[in-house]
């Protein structure tokens, strides 16, 4: 409540300023995190400070003032607490420390005083919907230890005409085969959404929900600004029948699109994800969040959650007219629809659709890739690298760059026999490249020495990719013009006024040109025209912004012949093939 008044009191005099013609190029009219850049550190991967292979806390705090140099509000790091690391860190034994091939306590302190030092703050990756089957709160279960018995989903399942145990219903984990395992010393089945070693936690016993906040209470009173909050649309199944049955998921309609029954995409999952509870769960924590803002010094307190779901459900997650939810919904709608051949005007209506849908006062999100996903470089192709960087970064609200994002980095090859990630194991070597979620994240690519920079070791846990030596984060911090340097000065653009409070106006041209216009009245004008084909189009920008007589190159992609700070006419624009520019009225 205090915040949001000082933040009104702050936007009514940077209008009366405005209008005084007072403005100023870089203005901070918003909450903290409203215009954000939130950066994405999978901690095994950036910089490994011991030599052991493995990236390390000590790596990403001597990376800090990089990363501030660069412009970023915040950094989330992928988890990085105790782990037996089936799923590297997303099956966690003990909530409360940190895994020792990352460091120790004193380090996450560490990292925290130097971040706060240079005014950076850190997220932490919040993973509610399992633990690891190592966790003393498993170990207890299994033993039916007092308060421990219904921590997570068992059932006694079904029994065949043999006598045979079978699973209580058709359900199947994200990584294949049933969500069900057999365990014999309870001599019953529990669920696991995603690897057998990640039990799911029992979301319907309130002592499980009392003890995930303590945990989120802790790492707050540790100095972070929040969480990333993991795979939400799983917390939550349906109740089980009176027998402790579950209702098996209906197969897809068209069976074409996932034929491979052990694959989860062959099924609905109306029962195992979804339900209205667990969104429900995000508005609670919302107001834990609100409270500790609250108890602790006013800075608000922030949380961003992943769930792939459909849009109508994301948008529940800001909230429902009534409650609360979701500062970030990770907008993946935009990540997933936007492909290699969308054209232009299918780009525009999923911008669009966001932005008329979202409810009242919440801040929109752009993200095109994480741990999970092929690098959108590689994605979307690395002549348009460019191209998307401007576009995430120009829209209105916040916006993810997951690590090596700003140097552009690919996808690294990864063989059968490197394959670590269980999604990629639990495949065959005619189709793991399919699944295997390792390509992205490959070790980050700081410069052309050993291992790019990343580790003295002789053997990194990945493979680094073998493009480091022409593509790395030293080599384009010294050239004149690189991915990395255009990245750094749409950054700094975000800080102004029009693109942190300007409408957005925007349209497609033809099959490739996205144009459009973020202003503030009074303020700068900038007009962004992107073009996602291989064909030169020449343009008049006037057709469509007042952009008068002349207009400025502040930022373009790197294939550009127009050069930054060149003066142009608006009116004879050429748009160059998979070429994005940012102009400024002058
Ligand atoms: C999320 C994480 C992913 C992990 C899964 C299970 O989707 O991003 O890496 O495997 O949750 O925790
Ligand atoms: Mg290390």
């Amino acid at each position: 409540m205090y915040s949001k008044f000082v933040m009104h009191i702050v936007r009514v005099l940077l209008a009366v300023a405005t209008l005084l013609g007072l403005h100023s190029q870089i203005a901070q009219t918003k909450d903290w995190w409203e215009n954000g850049n939130y950066y994405q550190i999978y901690p095994r991967s950036f910089r490994d400070s011991d030599g052991d292979g493995i990236g390390d806390l000590n790596g990403v705090t001597e990376k800090l003032p990089y990363l501030k140099s660069i412009g970023i509000t915040a950094i989330w790091l992928s988890p990085i607490f105790k782990s037996p690391m089936v799923d590297f860190g997303y099956d966690i034994s003990d909530f409360y420390s940190i895994q020792p091939e990352y460091g120790t306590l004193e380090d996450f302190n560490a990292l925290i005083a130097g971040a706060k030092q240079i005014g950076l703050r850190v997220l932490l990756d919040f993973v509610p919907n399992h633990t690891s089957d190592q966790s003393e709160w498993f170990q207890k279960s299994i033993n039916r230890e007092p308060g421990y018995e219904d921590f997570y989903v068992w059932s006694d399942g079904k029994v065949d005409a043999d006598g045979n145990h079978k699973p209580p219903s058709n359900w199947l984990s994200a990584f294949r085969y049933s969500a069900w395992e057999w365990n014999e010393q309870r001599q019953q089945y529990y669920l696991h959404q995603f690897s057998k070693q990640q039990p799911d936690l029992n979301y319907r016993n309130p002592l499980v929900v009392a003890k995930m906040k303590e945990v989120m209470r802790y790492w707050l009173d540790m100095g972070v600004s929040g969480f990333r909050v993991d795979a939400v649309p799983f917390m939550f199944e349906v109740k089980p029948y009176e027998d402790g049955t579950y209702p098996d998921e209906p197969v897809i309609d068209d069976v074409s699109i996932c034929p491979d029954p052990d694959d989860e995409c062959h099924l609905k999952h109306i029962y195992s994800q979804d339900q209205p509870e667990s969104i429900e769960m995000v508005y609670q924590w919302r107001e834990l969040l609100e409270e500790y803002t609250k108890e602790n010094g006013g800075e608000t307190r922030i949380m961003l959650t992943e769930a792939y779901t459909s849009f109508d459900n994301l948008m529940l997650y800001y909230g429902d007219g009534v409650r609360n939810g979701s500062m970030c919904p990770f907008n993946f709608y935009f990540m997933r629809n936007v492909k290699n051949d969308s054209s232009a005007q299918e780009i525009v209506d999923i911008i669009e659709r966001w932005l008329n849908n979202m409810p009242e006062g919440v801040f929109a999100n752009w993200v095109l890739g994480n741990h999970d996903t092929p690098r959108f470089t590689t994605r979307l192709g690395e002549q348009r690298a460019d191209v998307f960087t401007i576009l995430l970064q120009t829209l209105p609200g916040n916006a993810v760059t997951y690590n090596g994002e700003e140097i552009a980095m690919t996808d690294g090859k990864v063989t059968w026999n490197q394959t670590v990630d269980p999604q990629g194991c639990a495949s065959s070597p005619d189709t793991y490249e399919h699944y295997s979620r390792d390509p992205s994240r490959t070790p980050f690519q700081w410069d052309a020495t050993k291992n790019a920079g990343f580790s003295c070791a002789d053997t990194t846990w990945l493979p680094v990719a073998d493009n480091y030596r022409q593509n790395n984060a030293l080599a384009q911090l010294r050239a004149p013009k690189s991915h990395l340097k255009i990245f750094t000065k749409l950054l700094r653009l975000r800080k102004t006024r029009s693109l942190q409070d300007g409408a957005l106006q925007i349209k497609a041209i033809g099959n490739d040109i996205i144009i459009y216009s973020r202003e503030v009245a009074g303020d700068d004008l900038y007009v962004i025209v992107l073009n996602i084909g291989d064909t030169k189009q020449n343009l008049n920008i006037n057709e469509y912004f007042g952009m008068g007589k002349k207009a400025e190159v502040i930022i373009s992609s790197m294939q550009s012949t127009y050069r930054d700070g060149v003066i142009i006419d608006p009116s004879n624009f050429v748009a160059e093939p998979y070429v994005g520019v940012v102009l400024v009225k002058v």
